[in-house]
């Protein structure tokens, strides 16, 4: 049917029709916020490329944790800054590493508090590569010890969900067969599936103080320009038994979100990562464009290409848009 028996304005001068028929909606169920932890007390080190985000220390982090809980935001995803570093990453798996210190500490305080834990080894390694270094690159096989090990370790202190970033061939499949022989067959795995070796990631490397410190992730992470990989990536991950599969970073990679919406039965995560959340605030602050109009039409714009959850550090604020 043609113009003018068709009018598609006839259902958008009404706010009240506009928002019967809205599609999308993102709410606060939908988001998780990325937090910081490091060593020490009463720390709160301002992240200069992340306004607003910090690296907190254990009590700070259970302060922001209770005001994040008080807003409606009811999980947080914890990285780590560890006091030392070493070759493997396998100090991140100590049972006081600093992640697990983090764990028992918000259980304590918020028992709802719903924890994912990014597992990786690149914020615990010397040299910033996500893996073992042998012979000047990460060897794969190797590497899977330690995120199984940090995984036992962090399902010990209490975590509820465990998400693995470094992607390594066949981590899935070790870290669900270590959390199930260990007892842990509850605790679900969202898989880093599609990450992809990104330019925005920069602040992140920052936050973490987790840089590759000769080289870089290209040999592990994914080519930007490549789709149908991201779908094999995807199909593996999910035999090896991920509970969730992600895609990382979100807005340039809304066809992959699409696409895996359509190509799986299975909740899609989508991260919006440092980079993207620095680029609205640095446009923000010079008055170029209107944050809080900005942050709703990009969380909506990942939802609405398939994706069922969304990592985000504009959660916190989001949360005080929708009051
Ligand atoms: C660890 C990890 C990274 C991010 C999440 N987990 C950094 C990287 O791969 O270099 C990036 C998150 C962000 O940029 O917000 N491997």
């Amino acid at each position: 049917m043609n113009f003018p028996t068709t009018r598609l304005r006839r259902l958008r001068y009404s706010p009240v029709v506009r928002n019967m028929v809205t599609e999308t909606k993102v709410d606060l169920d939908d988001l998780v916020m990325p937090l910081f932890a490091i060593h020490g007390s009463k720390v709160k080190n301002p992240i200069k490329s992340m306004p607003g985000n910090f690296q907190l220390s254990v009590e700070n982090l259970v302060e922001e944790c209770k005001l994040l809980s008080g807003k409606g935001i009811q999980s947080v995803l914890l990285f780590g800054i560890p006091e030392h570093k070493d070759d493997t990453g396998m100090i991140g798996a100590h049972e006081h590493g600093i992640i697990s210190e983090a764990i028992r500490a918000i259980k304590k305080a918020l028992p709802n508090m719903f924890i994912i834990a990014d597992v990786c080894n690149c914020e615990y390694t010397s040299h910033g590569h996500c893996g073992t270094i042998v012979n000047g690159d990460v060897e794969n096989d190797s590497t899977l010890e330690t995120l199984a090990a940090q995984s036992i370790a962090f399902a010990n202190a209490g975590v509820d969900m465990i998400a693995p970033s470094d992607m390594m061939d066949g981590r899935v499949g070790k870290i669900r067969e270590s959390l199930d022989e260990h007892g842990f067959n509850r605790i679900p795995i969202m898989a880093y599936s599609a990450k992809y070796a990104s330019g925005f990631y920069g602040p992140f490397r920052d936050a973490a103080g987790s840089a590759p410190q000769f080289g870089n992730r290209a040999t592990y992470q994914m080519n930007p320009a490549n789709s149908n990989e991201a779908m094999r990536e995807i199909e593996l991950d999910i035999m090896e038994g991920a509970d969730i599969v992600m895609v990382k970073p979100a807005l340039s990679y809304l066809d992959i979100i699409r696409r895996a919406k359509d190509s799986f039965n299975i909740p899609i995560a989508a991260y919006n990562v440092s980079g993207e959340f620095a680029m609205v605030k640095a446009a923000a602050a010079n008055g170029w464009i209107d944050e809080e109009r900005i942050v709703k039409e990009i969380l909506t714009s990942i939802k609405r290409a398939g994706s069922d959850i969304i990592l985000t550090y504009h959660a916190k604020e989001f949360a005080d848009y929708l009051k």
